[in-house]
């Protein structure tokens, strides 16, 4: 079969795998190549087993793997064969030298850069997909342009808005398409091009086109405005437990301003997820590099309260529990970043579990699709850790519950079955405000909300 147009897409992680699924289903006239340096990756996206858990992906990928989208560690071939190359490489946090703890790493970006360079043969159209600082697209330009080979390289931003655990349904139905380019008429011809290919499926208007600045930036503002919302109803619920106030009639009242709009405002043990930490000290970093100090410091606090709030969760657990939690058992309720996936980076639960680890408790984690994450993050930790899949079975004879992920089956579990095999007193401390409180507390649980008064039967 001939294809009307060859893309590649460099990096099969969480964001390059359901987005070039989602092109290959909705434009079987392209062909679509996924690369990655990791062959283990590849090969569970050539397996029965894919690598992320994301409702509605197998179907996709079942329908067009081998068809028009394919799997692949041959990275050089596809480059020559390719005219439009995606990047979504990670760009994690920086762990070292100038900027570390805040700015991206850009390594990854600049081999890839420094790859397609050796490797083009013909004249290729760049799409930035993975999140990165303002005017990385001008770094990318001078690295491509380095060469002496002819080849012209026009680089777009095209930023993922996807969220994991809706990704498929936010490729298949998004809010926008946001592409940016130089306004030069390669630039111009360049984003064209990439318009045609969301138009197959996105209506025009939810297509967005502007400078190339913008857009890298409303990405990075996009998840510091999302991430502030969190943490400004964490901060309140922090005020709220003081004040005998409930965080829910709170947030419930706020919400319903237009204006602000109800979601992201459910107080919780923290936000996580491997972006909004990262793309805020991006921003923060940013700030502090054009000398904007108290941008930066505005910035910041949205970070700190989160850190705050997954310390004060602890703290409220340990002085619940007659101030200490040493030897106790303690099942925690989930160990994603959030529910519907598997990915565990900048969970919270991380945090709350090594805490829990320091004050010598023990632990016992439940999860329907993190747990082999969770024994990655918490190898080599000092202490007593079990994984347990069955939730009955992991919080049979423990102190408390903590809920750390809002999977929807934790408040549908028959609590009086869960209470008979726990020790007594027992505790929940529910941080996400997700079980039925009233009921677990007639069923003789002490029960710890965020943001609400606790219902002890002592
Ligand atoms: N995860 C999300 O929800 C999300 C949403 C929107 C945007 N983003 C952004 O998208 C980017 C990718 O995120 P992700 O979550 O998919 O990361 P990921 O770690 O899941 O995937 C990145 C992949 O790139 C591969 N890779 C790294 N260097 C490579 C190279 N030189 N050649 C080939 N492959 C290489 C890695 O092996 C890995 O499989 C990041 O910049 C992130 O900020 C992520």
């Amino acid at each position: 079969m001939t294809f009307k147009k060859k893309m590649l897409c460099i990096g099969a992680g969480y964001v390059g795998g359901p987005t070039m699924a989602m092109i290959a289903h909705k434009c079987p006239q392209y062909k679509v190549t996924v690369v990655d340096i990791n062959p283990k990756r590849i090969a569970q996206w050539n397996s029965g087993e894919l690598p992320i858990y994301e409702p509605g992906l197998d179907e996709i990928v079942k329908a067009t793997r081998g068809v028009n989208l394919f799997f692949s560690t041959e990275i050089e071939k596809e480059i020559r064969e390719c005219h439009i190359i995606f990047v979504s490489v990670n760009t994690p946090t920086k762990t070292f030298g100038a900027g570390a703890g805040m700015a991206a790493d850009l390594q990854y970006w600049e081999k890839t850069a420094r790859q397609i360079l050796r490797n083009a043969e013909s004249d290729k159209i760049i799409v930035e997909k993975s999140t990165l600082p303002v005017k990385t697209a001008l770094a990318m330009e001078r690295i491509l342009t380095s060469g002496n080979n002819n080849i012209h390289f026009d680089v777009l931003s095209n930023p993922e808005f996807l969220a994991e655990g809706t990704a498929i349904k936010d490729l298949k139905d998004p809010d926008r398409v946001l592409i940016g380019s130089r306004r030069s008429p390669e630039g111009l011809r360049a984003r064209d091009e990439l318009v045609e290919i969301y138009a197959n499926w996105v209506p025009s208007d939810r297509i967005l086109t502007s400078n190339i600045w913008s857009c890298e930036l409303s990405k990075l503002v996009s998840n510091a405005f999302l991430a502030q919302k969190i943490s400004s109803i964490n901060a309140i619920s922090a005020l709220c437990e003081k004040a005998d106030a409930d965080v829910t009639e709170v947030s419930r009242a706020v919400g319903m301003d237009n204006r602000l709009g109800s979601r992201f405002l459910n107080a919780s043990v923290g936000f996580g997820g491997s972006c909004f930490k990262k793309d805020i000290l991006n921003l923060v970093y940013l700030c502090q590099y054009y000398g904007l100090n108290e941008v930066a410091d505005y910035w910041k606090a949205v970070v700190s309260i989160n850190d705050y709030q997954k310390e004060r969760f602890v703290l409220n657990m340990m002085n619940a529990m007659f101030n200490t939690l040493a030897g106790k058992r303690i099942c925690l309720f989930g160990f994603a970043f959030k529910a519907n996936t598997g990915d565990t980076r900048e969970s919270p639960a991380i945090f709350i579990s090594k805490r829990l680890l320091e004050e010598r408790a023990q632990l016992i984690i439940t999860d329907p699709k993190a747990l082999d994450n969770a024994k990655f993050d918490l190898e080599g930790l000092e202490g007593a850790i079990s994984y347990i899949e069955d939730p009955y079975e992991a919080a049979t004879g423990c102190d408390a519950i903590a809920v750390m992920t809002e999977w929807d089956v934790y408040p549908k579990l028959d609590f009086k079955k869960i209470y008979d095999s726990m020790t007594k007193p027992a505790f929940v401390f529910d941080g996400r405000n997700i079980l039925p409180h009233k009921r677990l507390f007639e069923t003789g649980f002490n029960v710890f909300p965020v943001g609400k008064p606790p219902m002890t039967h002592f």
